[in-house]
C-alpha cells in the first residue's frame, strides 16, 4: 500500500467543513485504488492569528516544503483587516513554494446549468493557466505625501531579487502607487507549462494581456509568448486583450482550450470562468510547482456567512482534491473522483442550496465518497 503524508490547512469560515468532505472523498479514493493518506492538520488562519499573532512561520513553511502537495480550504475572516491573512498566509505560501502555475479548469460538468444561453458541456471545457508569483501581486508599492521622499522596494524570489530605489518628488496632496513586474524567466516557464498542457488537449493556446496600454510589462509577456510558441509548430495561438477575453468567455467559450494569463488578469477572468461553469461552488484550483510543493484549494473564499452551517457546496474542494491526486501521480483515482462528482450531479438528488437543493455539505461529501467506492 502506498502511503502519502499530506498537510492540510482547513482555514477559516466554511474551510473546515468543505475540507472535511474533501478528505473523506480522497480517503475513499485511496480505499479503492490502494493508497492511504496520512493527513497532517495545520491550524493556520484567523483563530490561530488572533490567539498567537502568527500568520505562518518560516519554520512551518520549511517543514511543509518536505511535501509534494498541501490541501487548503479557505482563509478570510471579518475580524481581521482584509489582506492580512490573504497576503500573510495564502500569497506567502504561493511565493515561498514558488508555485508559479495557478491551474484553474473551467469545465461545465455534465448536468450542470450554465447561465450562458444555449451552451452545453461540449462548449465549456478549457483550462486557465494563471501566472502565480509576479505581476501586480509582488506586493510592492507605497504612499507619498507632497514634496520629496525616497523609498526602497524589494522583490525577493527563489529565482531572483529585484531592488528599486525611488526618488519621489510630487506636488500632489498624496499618491498611492504599486509596482508590477514580470521577468523573462518567470514568464517563459508559465507559458511553456501552458504549451505542454495544450499538447495533450486541443492544441490551442490563448494569451491574455493588456499590451495596448501597459506596454512595458505586457510587451515582455508577448515577446516571451511568441518565442515559446515558435517551438510548438502544431499549436494554434492568438493574443487577447483582457477586456475582450471576458466578452469571448461569455459569447464563444467553445473557442478556448488553454488560456495563459498574467497573475492579476487571471484572478479576474477565473471568477468569470467559475460563473460560466456553474458557480463558485464548482470551481477548483491548484497552485503548482511542478518540481516542488504544490497546494490545492477551491477558488472561492471562506464565505464567513455560512460558517458552521453545513450548507456550503464542497464540490470545488473535492475537485481540487482530484487535482491534488493527479499531481502526486494518482491519475486514475483523480479521474474517478471527477467522475463521481459528475455522477452526483447527473443523479441530481443530493445537492446543496446553490444548486437548488436542500442537502448539507456532508450529504454531498458522503454521496460522492460512496460513488467513488462503487465504480
Ligand atoms: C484567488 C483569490 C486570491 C487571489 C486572494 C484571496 C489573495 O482571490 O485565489 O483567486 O487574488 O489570488
Ligand atoms: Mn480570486
Amino acid at each position: 500500500m502506498t502511503r502519502y503524508k499530506i498537510p492540510v490547512i482547513p482555514g477559516d469560515g466554511i474551510g473546515p467543513e468543505i475540507i472535511t468532505e474533501g478528505r473523506k472523498v480522497l480517503d475513499a479514493a485511496g480505499e479503492r485504488f490502494g493508497f492511504d493518506i496520512d493527513w497532517a492538520e495545520y491550524p493556520h488562519g484567523a483563530d490561530h492569528y488572533l490567539e498567537t499573532g502568527e500568520l505562518i512561520s518560516e519554520d512551518t513553511l520549511k517543514e511543509l516544503s518536505n511535501y509534494r502537495a498541501i490541501y487548503f480550504g479557505s482563509i478570510g475572516d471579518d475580524r481581521i483587516k482584509p489582506g492580512v491573512l490573504e497576503k500573510g498566509i495564502l500569497l506567502n505560501m504561493r511565493f515561498y513554494f514558488d508555485q508559479y502555475v495557478n491551474l484553474r479548469p473551467i469545465k461545465l460538468l455534465e448536468g450542470v446549468e450554465t447561465p450562458i444561453k444555449g451552451k452545453t458541456s461540449k462548449d465549456i471545457d478549457f483550462v486557465v493557466v494563471r501566472e502565480n508569483t509576479e505581476d501586480f501581486y509582488i506586493g510592492i508599492g507605497g504612499r507619498a505625501k507632497k514634496g520629496k521622499s525616497t523609498a526602497t522596494l524589494e522583490v525577493m524570489r527563489t529565482m531572483y531579487n529585484v531592488k528599486f530605489g525611488l526618488d519621489i518628488d510630487s506636488d500632489c496632496e498624496e499618491i498611492g502607487y504599486q509596482l508590477g513586474l514580470i521577468s523573462r524567466e518567470g514568464t517563459q516557464r508559465v507559458i511553456r507549462y501552458a504549451f505542454e498542457l495544450a499538447k495533450n488537449r486541443n492544441k490551442h493556446v490563448s494569451s491574455v494581456d493588456k499590451a495596448n496600454v501597459l506596454s512595458d510589462i505586457y510587451g515582455l509577456w508577448r515577446e516571451e509568448f511568441t518565442s515559446v510558441a515558435s517551438e510548438y509548430h502544431d499549436i494554434k495561438t492568438e493574443f487577447n486583450f483582457v477586456d475582450a477575453i471576458t466578452m469571448w468567455f461569455v459569447k464563444n467559450p467553445e473557442w478556448f482550450d488553454v488560456v495563459v494569463t498574467p497573475n492579476m488578469f487571471g484572478d479576474i477572468i477565473t471568477d468569470l470562468g467559475a460563473m460560466i461553469q456553474g458557480g463558485l461552488g464548482l470551481a477548483p484550483g491548484g497552485n503548482i510547482n511542478p518540481e516542488g510543493t504544490s497546494m490545492f484549494e477551491p477558488i472561492h473564499g471562506s464565505a464567513p456567512r455560512y460558517k458552521g452551517m453545513n450548507k456550503a457546496n464542497p464540490i470545488a474542494t473535492i475537485w481540487s482534491g482530484a487535482l491534488l491526486l493527479d499531481q502526486i501521480g494518482e491519475r486514475e483515482a483523480s479521474s474517478e473522483v471527477v467522475r463521481a462528482i459528475e455522477r452526483n450531479i447527473v443523479n441530481n438528488k443530493v445537492k446543496t442550496y446553490d444548486r437548488g437543493g436542500s442537502n448539507t455539505t456532508s450529504d454531498v461529501g458522503n454521496d460522492i465518497a460512496r460513488l467513488v467506492k462503487n465504480a
